[in-house]
């Protein structure tokens, strides 16, 4: 019997395996079979947890990464392509950390498969991308786990701003805001230089994005910081929304328990579009329907030096490099990814209205985020950031990019069931849904 439909089917409790709530059954030292795709830079972050589990498939489109990878993972077996690499029959489980405009690809063919997976932020570089992802995951999420690596959600910070914001220390929720300040300034797509190296297979790094000529500097960056020479392109990435805007809307993404957005709206002092490079400055805000605990609010984000006004003169928020605000009617709470304060306003913001939860209610720590991936696959499937959660802000996230797109100071409207627009430039093309290079499918 192969491994996986052991582990589907199983229904043993004999001694060493546990019964988990849902009813399925995993061996108590059973490991992982993960293939890591995108197998340096990045993935070195994951190296430590996934050594404890069996690292199978290793696939870099870098020979010389691959060797460094290799050495850490000397069994697993190495490809060049992961389409090839997702059909090794002995996986269950991929880590995900090649560029931004594959995630979409490798997740929802991972997730075609049954095998559970990790994924590199940002989930998705388009709307439809987010969309497909997240309705295959739902289809799913019983059997697979996934988790995005938007890793900051562990910081128990995130947890407290929640539980501020949820429990009325600052009243009733009006407004929220995100920002980030990394400003990456590229003039177009870098100019022909030279031909690939042996080394690398050029046009799969390329994959399903337009064909752009080769240039080592895509490639020159320190491990772990590359994608910054490549992520502010458009056929790559979506700049600093997908960058730090995966990890810092996540602060008021979490707090606002929000669900997918009516409208989107760009402010029109935000940079002019440009057709190569995604914009340094945006403001991007969106309405959230209201939800069970608060009413409809308005979400904004800030990059590349916009920033919102500060509610006091005496806090500069331009010195919080990635941070997030809340106002609701007695106050502000103001937060970056570790510390967190708030300020009561008016006459009668005494904080009477507020108690603070007892020791024993405060939302639970989520401990090693990687490691609740692990536990989750063999467990029970429960992630924070799964592809449903963090999919649903990705999609309002790159709806915002739609709508810096089709014009800034023009609201569009939106049908989070259709995914459509209520204005038909929005539909049209734009960032919705991207074009893919021939050959190349989202669902394989
Ligand atoms: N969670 C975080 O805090 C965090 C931090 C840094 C980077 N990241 C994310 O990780 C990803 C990778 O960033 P990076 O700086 O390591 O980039 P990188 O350019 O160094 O690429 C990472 C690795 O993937 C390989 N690769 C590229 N395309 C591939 C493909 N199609 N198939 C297989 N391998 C491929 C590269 O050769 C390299 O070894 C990005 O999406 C970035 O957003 C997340």
């Amino acid at each position: 019997m192969k491994r996986r439909s052991f582990l589907k089917t199983t229904a043993v409790t004999s001694a060493g395996l546990m019964v988990i709530p849902s009813g399925k059954v995993f061996g108590a030292n059973e490991k992982l079979n993960i293939a890591l795709i995108g197998a340096w830079g990045r993935a070195r972050a994951h190296h430590g947890f996934i050594k404890k589990e069996n690292c199978v498939a290793i696939c870099d489109i870098n020979d010389k990464n691959m060797e460094q990878a290799a050495k850490a993972f000397p069994n697993a077996k190495k490809y060049h392509d992961w389409r090839k690499c997702l059909d090794q029959k002995d996986i269950d489980s991929v880590v995900c950390c090649t560029l931004d405009h594959t995630h979409a690809f490798v997740a929802n063919w991972a997730l075609n498969r049954d095998y559970h997976i990790y994924c590199e932020k940002p989930l998705a570089n388009s709307v439809e991308e987010a969309r497909v992802v997240r309705a295959n995951y739902l289809k799913r999420k019983d059997k697979v786990a996934t988790q995005v690596g938007t890793q900051r959600h562990a910081i128990s910070n995130f947890q407290r701003v929640k539980e501020l914001v949820r429990d009325g220390a600052i009243g009733e929720l009006k407004v929220a805001w995100a920002w980030g300040n990394r400003q990456l300034r590229r003039p177009g797509y870098l100019k022909g230089e030279g031909e690939p190296p042996a080394h690398i297979k050029y046009d799969l790094w390329i994959g399903p994005s337009p064909m752009h000529p080769y240039n080592p500097k895509y490639f020159s960056g320190r491990p772990g910081a590359n994608c910054l020479n490549w992520n502010m392109y458009w056929d790559f990435g979506t700049g600093q929304v997908g960058d730090m805007g995966s990890h810092t809307m996540d602060l008021a993404w979490n707090a606002l328990d929000a669900d997918l957005p009516i409208s989107a709206e760009a402010d029109p002092k935000s940079d002019k579009f440009n057709p190569e490079v995604s914009p340094v400055g945006m403001h991007t805000s969106w309405e959230i329907p209201k939800n069970d605990w608060r009413p409809q609010v308005n979400l904004h984000w800030y990059q590349g030096g916009m920033m919102p006004n500060s509610p006091t003169k005496w806090v500069d928020l331009k010195k919080i490099g990635h941070g997030a605000m809340f106002k609701g009617s007695e106050g502000f709470i103001i937060a970056d990814f570790g510390a967190r304060l708030i300020s009561p306003y008016g006459k009668v913001a005494d904080m009477t209205y507020y108690k603070p939860r007892p020791k024993d209610q405060l939302i639970p720590p989520l401990g090693s985020f990687q490691g609740q991936w692990v536990n989750a696959a063999k467990g029970d499937k429960k992630t924070t950031c799964n592809f449903d959660y963090n999919g649903k802000m990705m999609e309002t996230m790159m709806l915002g990019l739609v709508a810096y797109r089709v014009g800034p100071g023009k609201k569009i409207s939106y049908d989070g069931a259709t995914g459509k627009s209520g204005d038909d430039k929005a539909n049209a093309d734009l960032l919705m849904k991207r074009k893919y290079r021939e050959g190349w499918k989202l669902d394989g």
